[in-house]
């Protein structure tokens, strides 16, 4: 073979999805689920059955709970009919038949989805940062609040730090791994972008791209036009909507490997960051 001919063979090897390239890259969802089911044992002293995943894209989380015991339900709720049609050919069919049938998707705006109530409610990655006003995101916790079963659970994921408030390019090197429909994405970097942050308003516009071996790259493949909100607006608009309680918590530090533990502490207080991650629970009353 010509060298001529082992560039164009290299140039043509395809690039795996962007929705399984996101999922390798930014979810973990196992790590999710284990918070969940331990604040809401901690709160109420036994486990939780129905999930509602606000804005779940490819639904990995609403399909990872219902995989996890026959007594689950899960709901998942996303506007982008593509991006649910991928979830439903490459996370829902290849489940266990029994599990599927407790995977319900909805394509529609999380402030009008109808499902039955839920235990919990999840809106992660920061996917509610959509509503950049306070009456959108006090709409939104109403609109969930109004979705869970007494005594449940809001749960948001949210960053912050010195570094949200800017510029920013940070890339990472991610493992191969094999997904549920087994189809193995390689090693692959990361990068996500800060591309314009505006302090007057706290809005900031993101992009997520993908470089694989042999330079080929996905650029933008995924872009986010939100508002960075802050731990204590979020909490003020969950009191305002009628939640009982909200917690906040922060993850912890390893001072020896230089990284986040991946372990999340109820705090009233910590010292600020470069970047640090948070989860907030607006509890319903029971
Ligand atoms: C950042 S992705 C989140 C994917 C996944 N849930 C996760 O945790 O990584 C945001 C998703 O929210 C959806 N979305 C944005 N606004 C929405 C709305 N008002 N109602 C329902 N889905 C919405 C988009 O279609 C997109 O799939």
């Amino acid at each position: 073979m010509s060298g001529k001919e082992k560039k164009k063979k290299k140039s043509t090897a395809s690039i795996p999805n962007r929705h399984a390239l996101y999922e390798a890259a930014v979810q973990n969802v196992e790590a999710d689920i284990e918070f969940f089911e331990r604040v809401y044992l901690e709160e109420h002293g036994r486990p939780f059955r129905v999930l509602r995943e606000d804005f779940c894209g490819t639904a990995t989380l609403a399909c990872a709970w219902v995989s996890g015991s026959p007594e689950r339900e899960s709901w998942g709720v996303d506007l982008d009919r593509d991006t649910l049609d991928w979830g439903r050919e490459y996370r829902i069919a290849p489940m266990e038949p029994t599990a599927r049938e407790r995977v319900h998707l909805l394509c529609d705006d999380v402030l009008a989805a109808d499902c039955p109530p839920a235990d919990l409610v999840a809106a992660l990655n920061f996917s509610y940062f959509v509503f950049k006003t306070r009456e959108a995101l006090l709409g939104y916790f109403r609109s969930a609040l109004s979705a869970l079963a007494p005594g449940g659970a809001l749960v948001l994921d949210l960053f912050g730090g010195t570094e949200a408030m800017g510029d920013l390019v940070e890339s990472e090197r991610k493992d191969a791994m094999t997904h549920p429909d087994g189809i193995r994405t390689p090693e692959f970097t990361y990068t996500w972008e800060q591309a314009d942050f505006n302090p007057v308003t706290h809005e900031l516009h993101c992009h997520i791209h993908f470089k694989l071996s042999g330079g080929r790259k996905l650029k933008r493949a995924f872009s986010y036009d939100w508002r960075l909100w802050t731990i204590p607006e979020i909490r003020e608009l969950m009191s305002e909507a009628g939640f009982a309680r909200s917690d906040v918590y922060i993850e912890g530090w390893d001072d020896e490997a230089d990284e986040s533990d991946g372990i999340f502490t109820r705090k009233d207080r910590f010292e600020n960051q470069e970047s640090w991650l948070a989860y907030v629970v607006g509890w319903n009353r029971s």
